[in-house]
């Protein structure tokens, strides 16, 4: 008897590239950053599904139009959180996903679900963790008078905003900013490394060793961080 399957993996085959969800609440606007970032030929993760607890969520609709397939779960029609999170997780299976990406997704999840997902699922946050956790981020960091702000992904935790931190970028805080010029500076930085996060993650160079996102390979400590030179 011989052996004539195809090795499992040819070296000159490229890995497959992670099924991706996104779970967003809103406007999605860093939603709309990762699927565009995904069209690159080279990037290692698909977006396969939209998923939004607000079935009005503008998100969606966007998302619908570049054929990404795109649900809406009102939770307010689940008895419960589980009952919600059950339904949520039957989708996820039927779609294959690898990795869950939570973009605006206002919604706190039980310590089961958060769980079952176990550095496999990101989050972002318009803060430098684990400083203004929360809503309201930007009114506290200025009231705090931080001169440095920015924003955070991380993999999600129990915890809200709790999770081994994977990349931030940190932005100024000029005298004269408000909430909203705060936000959109931050913003900027959000859709720049939401995607590079997810590239690290989904290439399999980050690992969580001691409850740290520990990123290996190229240019390790240089992917992990965005300083705030020039971008004002
Ligand atoms: C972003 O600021 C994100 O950091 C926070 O919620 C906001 C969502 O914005 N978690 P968008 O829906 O991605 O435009």
């Amino acid at each position: 008897m011989h052996n004539t399957a195809a090795p499992d993996s040819p070296p000159n085959r490229p890995a497959a590239r992670k099924r991706v969800a996104i779970l967003i609440s809103g406007r999605g606007s860093n939603m709309m950053s990762l699927v565009e970032a995904a069209k690159a030929p080279d990037f290692p993760a698909e977006i396969v599904m939209v998923i939004s607890n607000r079935p009005d969520a503008a998100g969606l609709a966007w998302a619908r139009a570049q054929g990404i397939p795109a649900l809406g779960l009102d939770h307010k029609r689940y008895e419960s959180r589980a009952h919600f999170e059950g339904q949520l997780q039957q989708a996820l299976e039927l779609a294959r996903v690898d990795l869950v990406v939570l973009a605006g997704f206002m919604r706190l999840m039980t310590a089961e679900f958060v769980g079952a997902w176990r550095d496999r699922m990101l989050n972002i946050h318009p803060s430098l963790l684990p400083s203004f956790k929360g809503l309201d981020t930007h009114a506290r960091a200025l009231a705090a008078g931080v001169k440095l702000a920015g924003c955070t992904v991380h993999f999600v935790r129990a915890e809200m905003d709790e999770g081994p931190i994977i990349m931030q970028a940190a932005v100024p805080v000029l005298a004269d900013d408000t909430q909203e010029t705060l936000a959109n500076r931050i913003l900027k930085q959000e859709h720049r490394i939401y995607p590079a996060a997810l590239r690290l993650v989904a290439e399999g160079r980050v690992a969580v060793i001691d409850g740290r996102a520990v990123v290996s390979g190229g240019e390790a400590a240089e992917a992990a961080l965005v300083a705030p030179t020039g971008q004002c």
